[in-house]
């Protein structure tokens, strides 16, 4: 039996991410969106590439204004994008409390009818939102996570590739903290075809590329202008999902509950973790620099003063 994915909101980082999933085969797709009509529309469009891409995944949209979340009933992940998008000028963090009631609704809602599956959640602000997440669905924390880590180092891959003109194949970029502008893209930890990025690239320009990083969420809103990034978010959850449906055993950067590991206690923030078909089966742990334990914990300071905004 084909594995099933809910995307929760149908916007665009929602649509893309449930065509990327349906696209590849990996599970048959539910698309569920306040709107009537829409969802049911992208899916069936959707459905109807199938026979040219040669996938037999099914794809169906929903609306859940009514509340009913039926359709998506026994989903081995829920991919969660619904909520308020960011503005030009707007901070991810303006976001918080109107997306905490739209996060609060839907994981009740679908953790009643799918209560073994794995929570990704997209939401902005969003480290403080998958850490709405994981106390709203009293789900273990290896079964909630936030997309975060592998989006802002695709960024920073993207960026290292083009100022080195090498492929991005070569390059892994290594992204920790919160989801906000004082995220820590770690050069140290980064690499081309193994070569640490220091080695590479000069520190004026490690620092441009770092800044830009910090700041790719802001690029992408500004120039849209209405709306933000979907094309590589997208991208970063199908990878997520992948991850789980194969049981990849694959180490990406993650937000996740860490109890005490990095010395940070009771908060979402992003680290490397292994992600396979029960969630996160492992935190990894690396060694820290005391400016870089120094960024990280700024940057979870920051998750934390949202996070006590909301008291979850
Ligand atoms: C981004 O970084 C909107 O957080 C999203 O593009």
């Amino acid at each position: 039996m084909r594995k099933k994915v809910t995307v929760v909101g149908g916007g665009f980082v929602g649509s893309t991410t449930a065509q990327r999933i349906h696209d590849a085969g990996l599970a048959d797709v539910v698309l569920t969106d306040i709107l009537d009509g829409p969802p049911a529309g992208k899916a069936l469009d959707m459905a109807e590439s199938a026979p040219i891409l040669g996938t037999d995944a099914h794809a169906v949209g929903i609306t859940t204004a009514s509340g009913d979340y039926k359709e998506t009933a026994n989903s081995d992940v829920v991919v969660i994008t619904a909520g308020f998008p960011r503005k030009p000028g707007m901070s991810r963090d303006d976001l918080l409390k109107a997306n905490y009631d739209v996060i609060k609704a839907v994981v009740e809602a679908v953790v009643k009818l799918s209560p073994n599956a794995i929570l990704i959640v997209i939401t902005n602000p969003l480290d403080a939102m998958a850490q709405a997440a994981f106390k709203v669905s009293g789900f273990p924390k290896s079964r909630v996570i936030g997309m975060a880590g592998v989006l802002d180092s695709a960024r920073m891959s993207t960026f290292v590739a083009a100022e080195l003109n090498v492929s991005v194949e070569n390059v892994h970029s290594f992204v920790l903290g919160g989801h906000g502008d004082d995220m820590v893209p770690l050069a140290r930890y980064s690499t081309v075809a193994g070569i640490p990025l220091p080695e590479l690239i000069s520190k004026e320009k490690l620092e441009a590329i770092i800044t830009r990083t910090r700041k790719g969420g802001a690029e992408i809103v500004n120039l849209l202008k209405t709306g933000s990034a979907y094309y590589a978010p997208s991208a970063a959850a199908a990878e997520m999902v992948e991850a789980i449906l194969k049981d990849k055993k694959k180490i990406l950067p993650c937000a996740v509950y860490l109890e005490g590991e990095y010395g940070i206690k009771g908060l979402f923030v992003g680290v490397p973790v292994k992600l396979g078909a029960r969630g996160v089966e492992q935190i990894i742990e690396i060694k820290l620099t005391p400016d870089e334990k120094a960024a990280l914990d700024k940057s979870a300071g920051s998750v934390r003063e949202l996070v006590n905004v909301l008291g979850v």
